[in-house]
């Protein structure tokens, strides 16, 4: 046995022990907090957080701003009635069509498209791109983990967001601030977690069996059959409004985001009442003629083989944005008919084009940018993040702190629209 057989070794009997320790917790229903026993996998969630950014090409920002103005002055909640029967007098929306309602892919079945090897363009691509190519064909995939209950009555905001098998504290920390499920005033808020397949080959059993320990706790991890990989979140995108359109008829409103990102479900609520139910709603940290990026070093490389037009339609930072359930649905046809295109945030805004839905950008939205100076005082701000709707990057410690300074006896003068 040399020394790498033995720390394999002693890496899966660290494993097993602590799936007993969770399995005893479990039983127990003692205190589910898993905070600390995950703190072995923060190097290896660090590691795969950078591939798992989001968003994509800050190559060209308009500062068009389109937002619905005078929304932070004109949001004064109105204080709603505390009807309880609101929620048994409203009449179920009915869907337009007689689509299965069950998931209806049992089987991953899929082989390479290897008629492309036979052509130039496809020689000359990049191995990354190759691969992309190759299983593009490759729609859609069966599902490890479900919840169609998640979607069951009414439900005002379904939150959803994309994470991967490692970024267990994330999801903790979310959980606990701002993804805590909850009613207010008479709407229910839902939170949900995407994942795909654990990436790293060596450690997926491993990996996929804490994956299913954390479900069997809290039940909100929706997995489908494909593996973690950036160019693959385009499937998460397409598999989530599949997933959508088959368990989800009424929900009203969708957020959809990253496990990094700051979110106030306080002012999600204010902009949706302020925004009077706008059809089409679709909001977020919106770019117009974004250009695709040619160089090759750049993670957000296109090459033109894939995209041969100069500019991008408009489309929202995938860090977080907020959608109505309706346009979400139709967001699904749209999507089934379109190549998949390997950045999921462009993809969608291609869907919206399809649609010819128009993104709305929204200044309370920060997914590109800003924070990733990391000398900005608006980092240590709780005022600022008060009065934000989405704020990328945070590592779950920061998030929980700022979560804890925005929620304490904060005073800050005014809502106001900073930049
Ligand atoms: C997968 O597909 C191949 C060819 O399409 C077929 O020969 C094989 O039996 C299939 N395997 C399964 C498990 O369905
Ligand atoms: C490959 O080419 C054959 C014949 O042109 C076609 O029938 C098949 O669908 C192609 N395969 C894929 C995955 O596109
Ligand atoms: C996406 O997932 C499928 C299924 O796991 C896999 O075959 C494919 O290689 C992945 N694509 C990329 C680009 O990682
Ligand atoms: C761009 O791509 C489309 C579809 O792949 C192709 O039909 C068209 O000829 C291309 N245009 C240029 C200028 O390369």
């Amino acid at each position: 046995m040399n020394n790498r057989d033995r720390w394999r070794v002693y890496k899966r009997v660290s494993v097993m022990f602590f799936l007993a320790v969770v399995a005893l917790t479990v039983v127990q229903r003692g205190s589910i907090n898993m905070g600390a026993p995950f703190e072995l996998e923060r190097q290896a969630r660090m590691d795969a957080s950078e591939e798992m950014e989001s968003g994509a090409a800050l190559q060209q920002r308009t500062d068009s701003y389109m937002g619905i103005k005078g929304f932070w002055k004109a949001s004064k909640r109105h204080p709603l009635p505390r009807a309880p029967l609101r929620a048994t007098t409203r009449k179920p929306i009915v869907t337009e069509d007689n689509s299965p309602r069950t998931w209806d892919v049992t089987s991953s079945n899929c082989s390479a498209n290897l008629n492309l090897s036979s052509q130039d363009w496809f020689r000359n691509l990049e191995d990354n791109f190759k691969q992309f190519m190759l299983y593009r064909h490759c729609r859609y995939f069966p599902m490890l983990l479900n919840h169609p209950e998640k979607c069951s009555g009414e439900i005002y905001l379904l939150m959803v967001i994309k994470s991967v098998a490692t970024q267990h504290d994330r999801r903790e920390v979310i959980r606990k601030t701002w993804g805590k499920e909850k009613v207010v005033d008479g709407k229910r808020i839902k939170t949900l977690f995407l994942l795909g397949k654990p990436s790293n080959e060596a450690e997926r059993a491993n990996h996929q069996k804490l994956v299913e320990y954390e479900d069997y706790i809290y039940r909100d991890i929706i997995q489908w059959d494909f593996l973690d990989s950036f160019f693959n979140l385009t499937l998460k995108e397409t598999h989530f409004l599949k997933w959508f359109h088959t368990y989800c008829p009424s929900v009203r409103y969708v957020f959809k985001g990253d496990d990094d990102v700051f979110v106030s479900v306080e002012n999600i609520f204010e902009f949706l009442e302020s925004s009077n139910s706008a059809k089409n709603l679709f909001v977020g940290d919106v770019m117009f003629k974004a250009k695709p990026i040619r160089k090759k070093e750049n993670k957000y490389y296109i090459p033109q083989a894939l995209y041969n037009k100069t500019h991008y339609p408009p489309y929202a930072g995938g860090g977080g944005f907020l959608m109505d359930g309706p346009l979400a649905r139709r967001l699904h046809w749209v999507a089934d008919t379109l190549e998949l295109y390997p950045i999921d945030d462009v993809f969608l805004g291609m869907c919206l084009e399809g649609l010819q839905v128009i993104p709305v950008k929204h200044n309370a939205f920060k997914t590109f940018g800003l924070v990733k100076n990391k000398n900005s005082k608006l980092n240590r701000e709780p005022c600022f993040f008060k009065s934000m709707i989405v704020v990328h990057k945070l590592l779950p410690s920061d998030l929980k702190h700022m979560w804890n300074l925005v929620n304490s006896d904060l005073v800050c003068s005014q809502k106001v629209e900073i930049l």
